[in-house]
This record gives structure tokens, sequence and C-alpha cells, in this order.
């Protein structure tokens, strides 16, 4: 059995404490280190994937493509259906020069995603002579929002209809440069994570029926209830603001289903993931971590909040946004509003840096099993890079 997502390490355990040796080691480039304690940490925590994907990351780097194919296999075995696992998987055989076997590997995860970029290309790179690893391209960057002639008019009337009681939403220049933004980035799919009234969902549904009328909406929020008054169903603004729009929309609510919204999310391109849950350290930068395995270089994150201590001193203590989004590294624009509290971030695939920023920033705080696997999953992202 894997181990239960929620459970809490309040206390320093030994697991903990091997995998933070070993993120140190990774960190300092020290690979037979990071492999030993892997191997240690493994001993406790057999069934943690991760660690098996790590290991077979650090193998890899180590140039010993039996023991790397091995470690990916025992991960596979606990996920047979993990697209990203069997990628990794395949990389290596390249690597080794194993194409057919790499082939195999690669076929099975495009039958389970058949529109992953990544494993097209890779699959077109073994059936080149001299096969060897494929890291995708970054697209290149785009105009900051703000920037462009997009006309407003469709979102302001949305707005107009938000119900009196919604609270804790975005406000009109908010909603200015999620619209512009879409305009600009034309997703497939917006993952919204926090949703609470859904006037954000709203003005998301326009946007992309203007902008982008192919894509979805698939939203997240942690409690079915709205938080500020349990008579409300999340969501609920939706219905008041636009309650015919025309593109596919999917609100799943619940403690534990972010990883429903992930598949959905999954199964599109181009994605634009839009932040708006717990603004308390450290969540904004968890959320970030576990919606990480999503994008492709180009996807672009969207955080609400970034300046809310700012904009509202009473709220001082929730400066999660904010401090995640002055660590973040470039490419990433704001609001030009005076407010300044919605900013954009293009993920360009560099994980190195991610893994630094986020491993350093989440260091102080408590950690959960589940955030330790995520940031496992981080490291080994940034060894393969
Ligand atoms: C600020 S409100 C969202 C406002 C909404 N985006 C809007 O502009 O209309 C934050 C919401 O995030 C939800 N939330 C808190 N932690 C969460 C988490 N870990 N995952 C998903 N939603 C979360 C809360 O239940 C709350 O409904």
């Amino acid at each position: 059995m894997p181990p239960a997502e929620d459970t809490l390490l309040t206390q320093p355990t030994i697991i903990a404490a091997l995998a933070d040796q070993a993120f140190d080691s990774l960190n300092r480039g020290e690979l037979p280190e990071a492999r030993d304690i892997l191997l240690q940490a493994m001993e406790l925590e057999p069934q943690l994937t991760q660690l098996h994907a790590a290991l077979g990351s650090v193998y890899c780097q180590l140039q010993d493509y039996p023991a790397s194919t091995e470690a990916f296999s025992r991960a596979l075995e606990l996920e047979p259906e993990n697209v990203d696992l069997l990628k990794q998987a395949a990389l290596v055989h390249l690597a080794a020069g194993q194409p057919a076997a790499a082939t195999t590997l690669l076929q099975q995860a495009a039958r389970l995603e058949p529109a992953d970029r990544q494993v097209a290309e890779l699959l077109q790179r073994c059936r080149e002579p001299a096969a060897k690893s494929v890291v995708s391209p970054a697209r290149e960057p785009e105009k900051g929002a703000n920037s462009g002639p997009v006309d407003f008019q469709p979102i302001a009337d949305v707005l107009r209809r938000r119900p009196a009681s919604a609270k804790g939403c975005i406000s009109d220049d908010d909603a200015k440069f999620i619209h512009t933004t879409i305009a600009e980035f034309r997703p497939d799919v917006v993952f919204e994570i926090g949703v609470a009234s859904g006037v954000s969902s709203a003005v998301i549904l326009k946007s992309l029926e203007i902008h982008a009328p192919h894509a979805a909406l698939i939203s997240y929020d942690i409690s079915p209830r709205c938080y500020y008054d349990n008579s409300f169903a999340v969501g609920y603004a939706v219905a008041a603001m636009h309650p015919e729009h025309r593109v596919r929309f999917q609100l799943i609510t619940g403690n534990g289903k972010l990883a429903q919204g992930k598949r959905l999310v999954s199964a599109f391109r181009r994605k634009l993931i839009f932040i708006d849950a717990n603004h308390n350290p450290p969540y904004p930068a968890l959320d970030l971590l576990h919606t990480l395995d999503l994008v492709s270089p180009g996807d672009l994150f969207v955080f609400h909040d970034v300046n809310l201590p700012n904009a509202i001193p009473e709220f001082a203590y929730s400066c999660g946004a904010m401090e995640l989004y002055e660590i973040l590294p470039q490419t990433k624009w704001h609001s030009q509003d005076p407010l300044k509290n919605v900013g954009a971030y293009r993920f360009d695939g560099n994980y190195q840096a991610l893994w630094q920023i986020l491993s350093r920033y989440l260091a102080p705080h408590k950690i959960t099993q589940e955030n330790l696997a995520a940031l496992v999953w981080l490291a080994g992202k940034a060894r393969q890079a």
C-alpha cells in the first residue's frame, strides 16, 4: 500500500531526514552519496514510487544503465500507467543505445496519453539511427499581458452579474489580466485551483469562449461548500454570471481530489494553471510543486494575490503567493493596475532552477509524505536536466 496521502510528519522522521540528505547530495552533484542515501530510504519506504524514480535518475547520471532500468522497472511496477515514468525509463534505454526497448515503453505511453508531444518526439528519435535523449524546446517568450488591445466588454458584462454575496474573489482588474493572458496564450485547458464562489471560473469561461473556444476549464476546490458561507455550494456564481457558457467545464470538489483534476488536465497540451487557493505560506508553493508534473516548457502559471499583503494589509499573513512569486525565475509579468495582485509565470523547462528555489523555500516548513514525494520527483527531474 502506498503511504496515506495526508499523513503529516509533525516531527522529523528517519525517512524525511534521509530524503533531505539525498536532496543535499543531489544538489552538490554527489551522485554516489545520493544513491546510497536513497537506497537506505527505500529500505524504510519501499513503496514510494518517487524514491525508485529518483534512484533510477541517479543511476542514469552515473551511467549505470542496467541499475537505472531496474529502478524504473520497480517504479513502474508501483505505477504502471505513469506516463512520466514510462518516458524516463525510455530515456534511459535511449541513453544506453537500446531504441527497441525504449520504443516498447513509449508505445505504452502513447496508448495512455495519445496527445503527449514528448512521447511522439521520443518515438521519432527511436527511429533515428543514433538514437539519443531529447529535451522539448521552450516556446519563444510571448509578449506580456496587458500589452495588446483586447476587448474587455464581454468580461465586464459577466462581472456585472457577480452575486453580492461573493467574497474573496478576483477584482475587475485581475479579471482584465486573466482575460488578456488567455487571449494571448490561447490555452487548450485552464486548470483552476481555488474556486470559492466561482467568480474567477465565470470570467475564465467567458474568456475561453471568446479566445479559445476549443479549450476546457477544469476547476478544483478542496471544499464542496464556500469557505465564507456554508450555505453556498462552491462555484454557485457561475450559474448567476455565465449560465450558458459554451466551454467544457468540470468542477471537482473535495479533499484529496486534486489527482482527479490532474488526470483530466493531463490529456490536454497547452496548459494554463490558475492558482488561487490557500494563500498562507507555503501553500501556493505546494500548489505549484504538485502541478509541475502537468506542464511542458512554455506552459503558464497564473497566481492570484501576489501582492495581497500590500493590497489588503489585514491579510499580511497571507503572503504565500507573494513570497513565491518573488522568488520564481523569469519569465514572469504581472498586472499593471495599482494593486498589481495577479502575476503570470512561464515555465521554461528549467527544473534545476525550480528545484533549488522550492527546496530552499520549503525547507523550514513541515513536510508531508505527499510533499516529500513531489520534491523527490522534482529532484529527479533536476538531475535529468
Ligand atoms: C480565494 S478563494 C478562491 C477565489 C476564486 N478563485 C475567485 O476568484 O472567485 C480560495 C479557495 O481555495 C480553496 N482552497 C484552499 N486550499 C485549497 C487547496 N489546497 N486546494 C484547492 N482549493 C483550496 C478554498 O476552499 C477557497 O474556496
